[in-house]
């Protein structure tokens, strides 16, 4: 008998949450309330970092800013002062190094407090073919690209597990979907964020932390000048994937330049 009501509980509950997923796609959920939350942004000198810092202090958090590019961060500081009411604290932070992070993470929990919303956002892209890549740049992408995160993760969500409260939010990359010529460093580096986040998120579920919520961001190629000189199709990702090769995805990185060494 709790056999037979346990199976249908959980049909019940599969169909319910398919459904919600459904009405979801074309009404837009309720949006979070971020105001006197404490943001910390990693990458966040430059461009999708520096637009969610505006974003998120014009929203009335407090945000803090880790880069490792000083006057970047100085531009975004500036910015996000000018767009909101938050507070806005940066530093600087090599989130390759994990005892960079170990360290600024202590810094910022003195200084402001215990981080709510974590974005990994720091990113780097050699954009090279596999064997023309140096060591040290490859093992350079995974520690950026992921290992950064698991150091920001032990730094961070003890706090969020003991208040029951936070979110976790990856950018990673359609590149963590699939594998794609000239990238296969980053794509390894992405694919690898995303299961990390995906299994954290897993293991806040086991350990029924509802309060902690994750999200895993997967863009296109945007124009922020990280694939500068990429010639991305104009298909949305889903469409791009499955005609990828018909499109030239295989070889989209061939006229990559990167950005001018000088920003
Ligand atoms: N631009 C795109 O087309 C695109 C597409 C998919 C995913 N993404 C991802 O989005 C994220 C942001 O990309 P973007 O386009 O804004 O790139 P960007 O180059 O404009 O910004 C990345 C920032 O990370 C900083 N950074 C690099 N290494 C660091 C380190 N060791 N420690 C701390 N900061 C470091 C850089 O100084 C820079 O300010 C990246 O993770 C990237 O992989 C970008």
């Amino acid at each position: 008998m709790n056999f037979f009501l346990e199976t249908l509980k959980l049909i019940v509950l599969l169909i319910y949450y398919l459904l919600e997923s459904l009405v979801f796609l074309v009404v837009p959920g309720r949006k979070k309330n971020v105001s006197g939350e404490i943001v910390l942004i990693t990458g966040a000198g430059s461009g999708i970092g520096r637009l969610l810092a505006i974003k998120f202090a014009s929203l009335g958090a407090t945000v803090v800013l880790w880069d490792i590019n000083q006057e970047g961060l100085n531009c975004t500081v500036r910015l996000a002062r000018e767009n909101g009411a938050g507070r806005v604290h940066s530093y600087i932070c090599d989130c390759s190094k994990t005892q960079d992070v170990y360290r600024v993470a202590d810094q910022v929990k003195k200084e402001v407090g215990d981080v709510s919303i974590l974005i990994n956002n720091a990113g780097i892209v050699i954009g090279k073919r596999f064997l023309d890549s140096p060591d040290s740049l490859l093992e350079k992408t995974i520690q950026v690209n992921t290992m950064a995160h698991f150091w920001t993760y032990k730094a961070f969500l003890p706090a969020m597990v003991a208040a029951n409260h936070g979110h976790l939010v990856c950018i990673a990359s359609c590149a963590g979907f699939l594998g794609i010529s000239h990238i296969s460093d980053y794509c390894a580096s992405k694919f690898a964020a995303l299961g990390f986040a995906e299994s954290i998120d897993m293991e806040m579920r086991a350990l029924r932390k509802t309060g902690i919520k994750t999200t895993i961001v997967c863009p296109y190629v945007i124009n922020t000048g990280m694939f500068d000189g990429v010639k991305a199709n104009f298909l949305p990702v889903k469409a791009a994937v499955l005609l990828l090769d018909y499109f030239g995805g295989m070889e989209i990185m061939s006229t990559f330049k990167g950005r001018p060494k000088k920003e």
